[in-house]
């Protein structure tokens, strides 16, 4: 059960009973002091408390009438000017450990979906043709991924989609590039790699040679009215990226497979009809020969509408065309009531366009909600793009090799136990790639933040390692208990002691946590919630003795916490995508 999500409840249905306005900033916090503020925190009120012109304790009466139905219940304390605490009925708290260790646990995660019939987009990763992902990819692609898995978990209709950009005008360089200089008409053997050095070739000879550039216009328009030749050379085009991102994929345990590509020329047939519906019904009009929308909302810099380009003087059509159609398609054929881009936050203006555009024309209706979930920047020790030391991209791949190595140093480096040889590369994996990911999950997707190899792998502090280290912990505490879980189960919970207290309401808040991080995509709140688990596991541990006490009661409530503290971190790393160890 979602208790935030219940205490919010109770107060919005006190607002709302007694007609009182202004409530908005109210907010339910999750309070680590729960002996003197509580479990949970509220705060925010002062606004709704002057507008009407109600005393806390007043507001504080009328809660309770709602809280005090309720079996969670214990009591609220009015902490003035502006503070109410909530407790929880300690014998409730115990119950629910109980409950979740049955098996019934994770249908009743989904049974509490509030979105059943919902469906969500969700796009992310989309990189380009021709081009290796980069560094900058990693962050769109293991965020969006997280939000997909934990989406799924809480039972909610997802769609995943990369959009991958594989329909711009810069493919005409590319194809003139590979005939006109190479006089390649084939791709065989071409590998990723050269097609980008071929790329970077053809964009250099495409500013300078007025006849290049000619030429590559002559093929996009070509290739873009369907011609069958530059088709089928495209394709390869297509074929060599993508083969290689499934690639990084796999080795990076991302979700994403094939068919979840729906890449930007799936709209080519969709834009010219809506070019002209948009010119038409006058949103869109002719400007010097190129079609384009004036948009009140942008003011360029003279305080004037801003234009966006939908078609080129020369027919050719852009990104914001594509993502016009993407949008209508996404809204009228998927039926989509969400869509959510994990996009760089440097595309904000050009999504913001794109919408306004597709919901003047209808594509979209009002009630679909469409955000933006932005992503920050890598950046290199020197605060600018992560970049090699020659000044190129640092490549995704490369970088994940590196984490395999590092962690193999640090394995050895640390004499973990289970470094048989067999078992080495199978661990190296799980900790190298799941450092990685886990020090960019564990920040704020909306900021930037600097890669650093030195405090990606530790057994301190807030990293993957060591939330796979206390994982390992409680898997051998089990183990060594020689008791299955049916035996640990016969008994009634009771938490004895502050240790076993806090980390049963920190087990309690599992749901709350998954369901927070879903509806803000934001997976840092998961890693945070289980680098606290940890500690206070690590704290319970230390603390409490487990296999060797005396009372049986009191050794199998112990176990069972520390068996819901395995499960909770093995669910929530998966739920990340990152793999557990089971032996350290
Ligand atoms: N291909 C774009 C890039 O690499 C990202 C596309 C994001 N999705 C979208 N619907 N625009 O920057």
């Amino acid at each position: 059960m979602n208790i935030k999500r219940e205490i919010q409840e109770k107060i919005q249905n006190t607002i709302n009973f007694h007609s009182l306005s202004n409530g908005k900033d109210i907010q339910v916090r999750f309070s680590n002091h729960s002996n003197k503020f509580g479990n949970y925190q509220v705060d925010g009120l002062s606004n709704m408390l002057r507008s009407n012109r109600i005393s806390l304790k007043e507001f504080g009466k009328k809660l309770l009438l709602e809280l005090s139905k309720q079996e969670y219940f214990k009591k609220i304390e009015i902490i003035e000017p502006n503070f109410i605490n909530v407790f929880l009925e300690e014998k409730w708290i115990n119950q629910q450990i109980d409950c979740m260790l049955s098996e019934k646990y994770l249908s009743t995660i989904r049974s509490e979906n509030t979105e059943k019939n919902m469906v969500t987009i969700i796009d992310y990763s989309s990189p380009n043709i021709a081009k290796n992902m980069h560094v900058g990819h990693l962050r769109s692609t293991i965020i969006g991924d997280s939000i997909v898995r934990i989406s799924k978990f809480l039972g909610k209709k997802i769609i995943k989609v990369n959009h991958i950009g594989d329909w711009g005008t810069h493919f005409g360089m590319l194809i003139a590039y590979l005939k006109e200089i190479l006089r390649k008409n084939s791709t065989q053997n071409i590998t990723l790699e050269k097609l980008e050095e071929f790329y970077q070739e053809s964009r250099k000879i495409f500013d300078q040679d007025k006849e290049f550039s000619k030429i590559s216009r002559r093929y996009i328009q070509k290739l873009q009215s369907g011609n069958s030749e530059l088709l089928e050379l495209w394709k390869n085009l297509v074929h060599i990226t993508i083969s290689e991102n499934q690639r990084i994929y796999k080795l990076l345990g991302v979700s994403l497979k094939k068919k979840d590509i729906v890449a930007e020329s799936f709209y080519k047939s969709m834009l010219e009809e809506i070019v002209e519906d948009l010119k038409h019904r006058k949103i869109a009009v002719v400007d010097k020969g190129a079609v384009v929308v004036y948009l009140e909302e942008f003011k360029n810099k003279y305080g004037k509408p801003s234009a966006v380009m939908i078609q080129k003087s020369d027919g050719g059509y852009l990104y914001t065309t594509t993502e016009i159609a993407c949008l209508k398609y996404r809204c009228q054929k998927l039926k989509a009531d969400r869509i959510l881009y994990y996009v760089d936050s440097r595309q904000k203006r050009h999504l913001q366009q794109s919408w306004i555009i597709a919901k003047k024309a209808g594509y979209v209706e009002e009630n679909v909600k469409l955000e933006h979930h932005q992503i920050g920047m890598i950046l290199g020790k020197d605060k600018k793009p992560f970049r090699t030391r020659s000044g190129k991209n640092v490549k995704l791949f490369e970088i994940l090799e590196k984490s395999i190595i590092k962690a193999k140093q640090f394995i050895s480096e640390k004499g973990l136990k289970n470094s048989r040889k067999r078992n080495i590369l199978k661990i190296a994996r799980k900790i190298g790639i799941g450092s990685v990911k886990y020090s960019d999950l564990s920040k704020n997707r909306k900021t930037d933040y600097i890669f650093n190899w030195s405090t990606i792998f530790s057994f301190i502090g807030n990293t993957a390692s060591y939330i796979q280290y206390t994982y390992s912990r409680a898997n051998s505490l089990i183990k060594k208990s020689k008791m299955n879980l049916n035996e640990i189960k016969d008994e009634t919970f009771i938490a004895t002691n502050s240790y076993e207290k806090i980390i049963s309401m920190h087990l309690l808040r599992f749901v709350e946590i998954l369901q927070e991080t879903s509806q803000k995509g934001l997976p840092n709140i998961l890693c945070n919630y289980l680098y606290r688990l940890s500690n206070e596991f690590s704290k319970f541990y230390e603390n409490c003795s487990i296999i060797n006490v005396q009372d049986k009661t009191r050794k199998k409530n112990r176990l069972k916490l520390v068996y819901l503290t395995k499960i909770t971190i093995k669910i929530g790393l998966n739920l990340l995508g990152i793999q557990t160890i089971s032996k350290m």
